[in-house]
């Protein structure tokens, strides 16, 4: 019988003490050691405790000799969770959901539970409401959540006990880091303590086929609080972005072993929860009635769809010996350097200049599509000469000043003609052969060719 006792591991290198201490003996990194559970075999020798692996013996097998079952997928019913799930809930599979407080987690999920629950058994573990709260909000939201099961807990032991006699078919945490185990001696929230109950839920939904969904709280830096390493354990992550004071919602999935990564699914929230936009191309647009400098709109492909979106950019004398850069969407890194490329082979000078950059309705854009939209955008800005509204543009920014394709230029551009734009400014490798009926296309190779269409 293996018997397990508590370590402390330095996050570092990995070396492991009896005793907590400030600093690591073997690697000499500070504040590193953190609680675990270190298994000791019957046999003596010390293991470090196993994620979820399974206890029986696999052998060795040929790839092609392994007969993969058809995995069952559970569709929730709301099409743009399922999209963003790449088509439903997988048994057995862990998802992680986080995103900033009050952004719609806990609705969402209570949503989806009640849709799932006239059709099979869930369970909804509350480890911050209580029953009370959770039933108000599910009138609230006006679903019909009679058949939900709910449990307020927040010890695993007990959450795993009451699960197996339940024996839901999905269950729900809300959220990972209200829960602790009983071996640990750390705070509920803590590193050591999110892992180690979260690989006990993850072991619990591989064993039984429980499809297990996980709300997790985000730290102010953007990511899940604790350890990233809920996001190796885990099937699926998926992320709420969006202003928490504004309308919309984007759900956007980060890691997916079962889809797409990237998708996005669009909501609304509503005073009856949170609703469907099936159509979301435009609706981050603020078209303004005349145009006005520092604002482009640029098309973006996340995901299956097109979609939309205002980039805005300040451009102001700066009053500090280092200038701010300010990047809300696009990672500020990317600014950084696309001011430089701007610098290095346009020759405009903007190290004086404060430059802050954002993207109407708190969407975060991850591809190279945006490096032009958010250079012109600065630039606009700068000049103080505001660019057609009727114009979309899109293309990535090289480091020799060179303008490079995106993937699905011809479906960006049929979607903004689709909404009425006129004009694109657009890599000359996304130029389609034959145009795009209704649009006049400006196709760019250097950066250069934007300065001159820009200044014409
Ligand atoms: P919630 O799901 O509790 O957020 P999280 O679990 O991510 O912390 O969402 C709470 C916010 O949503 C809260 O500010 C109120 C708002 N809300 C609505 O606007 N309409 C509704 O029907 C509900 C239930 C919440
Ligand atoms: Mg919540």
């Amino acid at each position: 019988m293996a018997k397990s006792s508590v370590m402390y591991q330095c996050s570092d290198c990995g070396a492991q003490s009896p005793k907590w201490a400030g600093q690591c003996a073997d690697c000499g990194a500070w504040n590193t050691l953190v609680e675990t559970l270190s298994v000791v075999p019957a046999g003596g020798k010390t293991a470090r405790f196993a994620g979820y692996a399974g206890t029986t013996q696999p052998a060795v097998q040929r790839l092609g000799e392994v007969q993969p079952g058809q995995e069952t997928r559970i569709p929730v019913g709301m099409e743009e969770f399922d999209r963003v799930l790449g088509g439903g809930l997988v048994a057995g599979s862990v998802v992680l959901i986080g995103g900033d407080p009050g952004i719609g987690k806990s609705t969402l999920l209570l949503q989806a539970l009640a849709a799932f629950s006239a059709r099979l058994k869930v369970l909804y573990v509350s480890g911050e409401e209580s029953p009370e709260q959770v039933a108000l909000r599910s009138q609230r939201l006006g679903v019909d959540a009679d058949q939900v099961c709910l449990l307020a807990e927040t010890s695993v032991e007990r959450v795993l006990e009451h699960a197996r006699r339940e024996t839901p078919q999905i269950m729900v945490i809300d959220s990972i880091q209200t829960l602790y185990t009983e071996v640990l001696q750390s705070a509920p929230g803590s590193v050591s303590q999110v892992r180690e109950s979260a690989a006990q839920l993850v072991r619990f939904a591989k064993q039984t086929g429980t499809a297990l969904l996980l709300v997790g709280h985000v730290t102010k830096e953007g990511t899940l609080a604790g350890p990233r390493v809920l996001e190796h354990m885990v099937d699926t992550v998926l992320y709420f972005e969006g202003d928490a004071g504004g309308r919309y919602r984007i759900v956007r999935a980060v890691k997916n072993r079962f889809g797409a990564v990237n998708e996005l699914g669009v909501f609304a929230m509503t005073d009856k929860g949170l609703k469907e936009i099936h159509n979301p191309s435009s609706i981050f647009l603020s078209r303004h009635e005349q145009p006005v400098a520092g604002s482009v709109i640029m098309v973006t492909m996340e995901g299956t769809r097109p979609l939309l979106l205002e980039v805005q950019a300040l451009v102001d004398d700066s009053q500090l010996a280092n200038p701010r850069r300010v990047s809300l969407g696009p990672e500020q890194n990317r600014l950084a350097m696309l001011l430089a490329v701007q610098h290095r082979h346009g020759g405009v000078q903007m190290s004086d200049q404060d430059v802050f950059v954002n993207v109407v309705g708190g969407v975060r854009i991850s591809e190279t599509a945006a490096d032009l939209p958010v250079l012109l955008a600065a630039l606009s800005s700068f000049r103080d000469h505001a660019l057609p509204n009727n114009l979309i543009v899109f293309g990535e920014v090289g480091l020799a000043g060179e303008i490079r394709p995106v993937p699905n230029g011809q479906e960006r551009l049929r979607e903004a003609a689709k909404l009425g734009f006129q004009h694109a400014l657009i890599p000359a490798a996304n130029a389609p052969k034959g145009g795009i009926e209704g649009m006049e296309i400006h196709a760019v190779t250097r950066y250069t060719d934007v300065l001159e269409w820009f200044t014409r």
